[in-house]
């Protein structure tokens, strides 16, 4: 598939998306926000591909929404642009597939709210996070208000987001915004591992407890738990429960078929 701000690639069960805008720091402008929209859609539509990595191009991760294209935007536009931005990262939150994002460098604003939207964070020593949304004048509009008190806490989102303040990759692990740091040269070999180990699992097991913890984190624990009881039963029906039980009774290797 051909973008302009974007690149996609498959290594096995590996879809890889790049954000390629490096002169603008890969700042998300809605022509980039529509490439990844179309790229989720391909991403979820591909059988083949059973994980998804995000990662930048160049110095960023994505330094935020465009500045240049928001400017000069009114009430209405300004709205429209936050919502095709909660749009597409919604899309790749509730995508059927897990997601990792490798956070190669700068995720600022949108970008660390493209970070929040995937379900594992792995950076670089060289990732730098932060709203800095109200020096701008603005709130975070892509979801920043609504994700990053889920994952730091009320009190330290709110430092986070009232002040503006950028942290380094080290304070980002402190407060639980990622799950590891490590060195540049070692970020997309430990992040392609990862990828690759949940892929090997029953895919629509890690589907379905992808769904169970997203629902769970937005509902009491009766609505999660009987959730979880619904998906629990529903692996019953896969040829993939099947195959990984009776694979460990015959102690032998396991052959997941996605079915
Ligand atoms: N939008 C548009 N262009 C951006 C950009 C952004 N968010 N971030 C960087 N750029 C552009 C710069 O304008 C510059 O372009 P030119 O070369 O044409 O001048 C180029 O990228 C390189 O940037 P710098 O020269 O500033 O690079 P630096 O290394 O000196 O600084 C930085 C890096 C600290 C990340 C700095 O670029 C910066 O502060 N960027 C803005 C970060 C920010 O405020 N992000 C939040 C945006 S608002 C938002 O995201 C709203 C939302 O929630 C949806």
């Amino acid at each position: 598939m051909e973008f302009k701000n974007i690149t996609f690639v498959k290594e096995g069960k590996i879809g890889i998306v790049t954000l390629n805008r490096p002169k603008a720091l890969n700042a998300l402008n809605s022509e980039t926000l529509r490439e990844l929209d179309t790229a989720f859609d391909a991403l979820y539509a591909d059988k083949e591909i059973l994980a998804v990595i995000i990662t930048g191009e160049g110095k960023a991760f994505v330094a935020g929404a465009d500045i240049s294209e928001m400017k000069d935007l009114n009430t209405i536009e300004g709205r429209e642009f936050g919502i095709l931005g909660n749009k597409v990262f919604r899309k790749l939150e509730n995508m059927g597939k897990p997601v990792i994002a490798a956070v190669n460098g700068f995720a600022l604003g949108g970008g660390c709210e493209l970070s929040m939207a995937c379900d594992i964070r792995i950076a670089s020593v060289k990732a730098k996070f932060g709203q800095p949304e109200s020096g701008l004048g603005i709130t975070p509009g892509f979801g920043g208000t609504q994700r990053l008190p889920r994952l730091v806490g009320e009190g330290m989102a709110k430092e986070l987001i009232f002040t503006g303040k950028i942290v380094d990759a080290k304070e980002a692990l402190r407060i639980g915004l990622v799950n590891r740091v490590v060195e540049p040269e070692q970020l997309m070999d430990e992040v392609k591992n990862l990828a690759n180990t949940i892929a090997a699992q029953a895919p629509i097991a890690v589907k379905l407890c992808k769904a169970a913890i997203n629902k769970g984190m937005q509902c009491d624990i009766d609505t999660g738990i009987a959730y979880e009881a619904e998906v629990f039963g529903q692996c019953f029906s896969t040829d993939d429960q099947k195959e990984g039980m009776t694979a460990f009774i015959e102690k032998r290797d396991k052959c997941f078929k996605n079915s």
